[in-house]
């Protein structure tokens, strides 16, 4: 019995690398159209269609948004033939709709899947998040302590200076302290536009020369880069934020009762998890989609945390 779960687990981690295929695909043929929901809606058509040929019985936690906003793969519905194994969902057809609309780098289709109520059902809000790779002591950085001491407690960690330090932070207004603070201690900034998971993603890989992220972004991405995380290991808090009232009505309703509370990687994601993401636009973490006549070329990471095993994937397939 274990042996056929092994092999299960082993054949929905190829499959759902498929599935971030079909979505990634997709969006590509929306590159540069300046069209950010037509290129999400591509995405999402795709991604459906794709696990709903999987025998899985699968629920979207964290999907598209709520039912009465969004038509398909809204949360808590439900996807595959209904045969399979009981699998919660999270996922993110386009991560990086700007990145697609205006063809800059680092747009993505990301998909973790794990088993019922492991993930935090995070609702469509912000996220105070902060993330380091693996191979440091527990607490290294927190959530709650000034950057400039992370960064500090990082570089011991890491036997460098906080000037050999590197921060990656979204570009926003919302994040000048974050920047400015860690400019005052000599330590880099890496700025991205768009595209958290792949920014949390860079910590765990001393190619990108990136050792923490830091900032504010989507709770639902926030989930994704924690599958992520478990897989490839490092560690990550992260702490909901809400700028509306509806937006605790919607944590309510995903069953959050303490709405200060503090995550943890495993509370974020606490479960034997499989993730899968594809490049749409190139990046450092994956190529972008390719066409050439005839055929369509695509680049996918897919990691399952129990074994963790991350396997690159370059496909050329016929169109
Ligand atoms: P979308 O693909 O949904 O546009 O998200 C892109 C993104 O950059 C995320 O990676 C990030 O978590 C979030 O948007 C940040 O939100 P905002 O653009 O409102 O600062």
């Amino acid at each position: 019995m274990r042996e056929q779960e092994t092999f299960l687990d082993r054949v929905l981690t190829i499959e759902t690398g498929r599935c971030t295929e079909a979505a990634a695909v997709a969006a590509s043929t929306m590159i540069g159209r300046g069209d950010r929901h037509g290129a999400d809606q591509a995405a999402v058509t795709a991604l459906r269609e794709a696990f709903n040929k999987l025998d899985i019985d699968g629920t979207v936690v964290i999907g598209e948004g709520e039912r009465d906003e969004a038509p398909m793969l809204y949360i808590g519905e439900k996807v595959g033939t209904g045969k399979g194994p009981t699998i919660d969902i999270a996922l993110d057809p386009l991560e990086g709709t700007d990145l697609t609309a205006k063809a800059m780098g680092g747009a993505l289709a990301v998909v973790a899947l794990a088993s019922g109520g492991t993930m935090l059902h995070a609702p469509d809000t912000y996220m105070d998040k902060i993330a380091i790779g693996p191979g440091y002591p527990d607490g290294t950085v927190d959530l709650d302590r000034p950057v400039e001491d992370n960064i500090e407690s990082l570089a011991k960690a890491k036997g460098v200076a906080p000037e050999d330090i590197t921060l990656c932070v979204l570009e926003r207004d919302r994040h000048n302290h974050i920047i400015e603070a860690a400019r005052r201690v000599g330590s880099r900034v890496f700025l991205i536009s768009d595209g958290d998971v792949a920014g949390v993603i860079h910590t765990t890989d001393p190619s990108t020369g990136i050792d923490m992220y830091v900032g504010q972004g989507g709770a639902p991405e926030g989930v994704l880069a924690a599958a992520a995380l478990r897989c490839v290991g490092g560690q990550m808090q992260g702490r909901l934020v809400f700028k509306k009232e509806e937006e605790k009505q919607r944590a309510a309703k995903a069953g959050i009762r303490d709405l200060n509370r503090k995550y943890s990687l495993l509370d974020l994601c606490g479960g034997d998890v499989i993730f899968a993401a594809t490049g749409v636009t190139n990046g450092m973490l994956l190529d972008g989609v390719r066409w050439e006549p005839g055929y369509v070329n695509t680049h996918t990471v897919i990691m399952r945390s129990k074994t963790g095993t991350v396997r690159y994937i370059k496909a050329r397939t016929r169109r």
